[in-house]
């Protein structure tokens, strides 16, 4: 019996996880979002160009490859059709891989006008969102108000479409705030974006999924964020508004949890975050600036520059607890190419007092512990085995696997395909 294989970023999203589930794609016929929405950009690079999926899993460029958008996750019909659009004029028969559930929820355009009003009455504590409606469509979800993707072959779609619409526009009136774009037009596309959303293969999500598994064939589920964004773990409220751990694969796929198999873990050898909230190494200095830079940390939804910063043991050792992770793969390591020293947050204090846990409270004073480490020579991007690697990147991957007491198996050096070393 072939398992559902989990890959989750376990830090705050833009791990990499888009190349990677490129990358493992060829092992497994089918790949699967689960929760999540188009606040997602997953990147992926072929040669000379790269393509950022929003909606549409990861596996979408590979031959023969069955992509399922779960239930767990929101559809936004504007961005999916013009992703689909993107992703078709490369030549990929977008229709024949992708499937959608029935369950899964729709992006209004007044849930995307809700998430702007809210985050602007928050002034300056506002989470920092995509701005995609995310939140306010998690929250029909779990609210009982939602439209799912089922609900557009039912007679009286409209008339739920516009009694939603009416509760919406009664919370918007509520606001003193800007609009950022015209309703009126964005509701003229959705309107025409949705036939297109019925022209795709809808499925019972969890009938697909536990079929396909009792044929043989294996899924890799593509999480979207990261651990450190989860709604329950994370830290709320800043974080996301749907469940980035591996729980989430089992809710947002119909797949029972003892049909889980591998569990990768995605995480950058160093660190990221766009949007607010607490982030322990972040380096407001310019070697945070020479980070960003070299690791081209610009929001690939957004556009917005990302906060940066050194390795933080105790956020990665509770996103692996969490999430039973099995397998570890660190991400653009070359981007640590050249620095003198490399450290990382082997512990922390808070409030003064030495602490190997992730506080609750968001407001905590919280000073990293660092561990400090030779910086290396050379040029990982062109290594191609174990042996061609800096004896001083070793010790470090060394020291990550003891701390979190799990294998790295997969190390990416790089963008590219070929740029990944899969070890023994
Ligand atoms: P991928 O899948 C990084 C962040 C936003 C904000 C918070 C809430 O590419 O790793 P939301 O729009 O979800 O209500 O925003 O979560 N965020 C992400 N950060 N990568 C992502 O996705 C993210 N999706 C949401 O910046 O802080
Ligand atoms: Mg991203």
């Amino acid at each position: 019996m072939k398992t559902l294989d989990v890959v989750l970023g376990l830090q705050w999203g833009d791990e990499g996880k888009g190349k990677i589930v490129d990358v493992l794609a060829e092992r497994y016929p089918v790949v699967a979002r689960f929760q999540g929405g188009p606040n997602a950009g997953h990147s992926i690079h072929f040669g000379d160009t790269s393509f950022v999926l929003h909606s549409v899993p990861s596996g979408v460029f590979r031959k023969g490859a069955i992509n399922i958008i779960g239930n767990g996750v929101v559809l936004d019909p504007t961005i999916f059709r013009e992703e689909c659009e993107a992703i078709e004029a490369l030549g990929v028969p977008v229709r024949e891989r992708v499937r959608i559930a029935r369950r899964a929820h729709l992006i209004l355009p007044t849930h995307k006008m809700l998430d702007a009003a809210d985050e602007q009455s928050l002034g300056k504590g506002k989470i920092g969102s995509t701005l995609k409606g995310i939140g306010p469509a998690y929250s029909d979800k779990t609210g009982r108000n939602g439209l799912r993707v089922g609900d557009l072959f039912t007679p009286d779609f409209q008339e739920r479409y516009a009694t939603l619409k009416r509760k919406h526009a009664a919370r918007l009136s509520q606001y003193d705030f800007t609009a950022p774009f015209s309703l009126e037009t964005a509701e003229a596309q959705w309107m025409k974006d949705i036939e297109y959303i019925k022209s795709f293969e809808i499925v019972d999500c969890e009938y697909e999924t536990n079929a396909l598994l009792d044929e043989g064939k294996a899924i890799l589920a593509e999480g979207a964020q990261g651990s450190m964004l989860d709604v329950d773990f994370g830290s709320y409220p800043f974080v996301t508004s749907s469940s980035t751990a591996c729980a989430g694969a089992c809710t947002g796929l119909g797949v029972a949890p003892g049909r889980i198999g591998k569990v990768y873990g995605v995480f950058k050898a160093y660190c990221t975050r766009v949007g607010s909230g607490p982030f322990p190494t972040e380096l407001n200095d310019a070697t945070g600036e020479q980070l960003r830079q070299k690791g081209h940390e610009f929001g690939a939804t957004t556009g917005r520059p990302r906060r940066t910063g050194w390795l933080d043991i105790p956020a990665l050792k509770y996103a692996v607890m969490i999430s039973g992770v099995t397998d570890l793969i660190m991400m653009k390591a070359d981007v640590l190419d050249g620095f003198d020293t490399v450290k990382v947050a082997c512990g922390y204090r808070v409030d003064g007092k030495s602490c190997d846990r992730v506080p609750y409270d968001v407001y905590a004073d919280i000073e990293p512990v660092y561990k400090e480490f030779k910086g290396w020579k050379g040029n990982l991007g062109a290594c191609r085995s174990e042996d061609d690697l800096p004896r001083e990147f070793k010790e470090y991957v060394a020291y990550i696997e003891e701390a979190l007491g799990l294998p790295v198996r997969i190390l990416s050096l790089g963008p590219d395909r070929a740029q990944t070393l899969i070890r023994k």
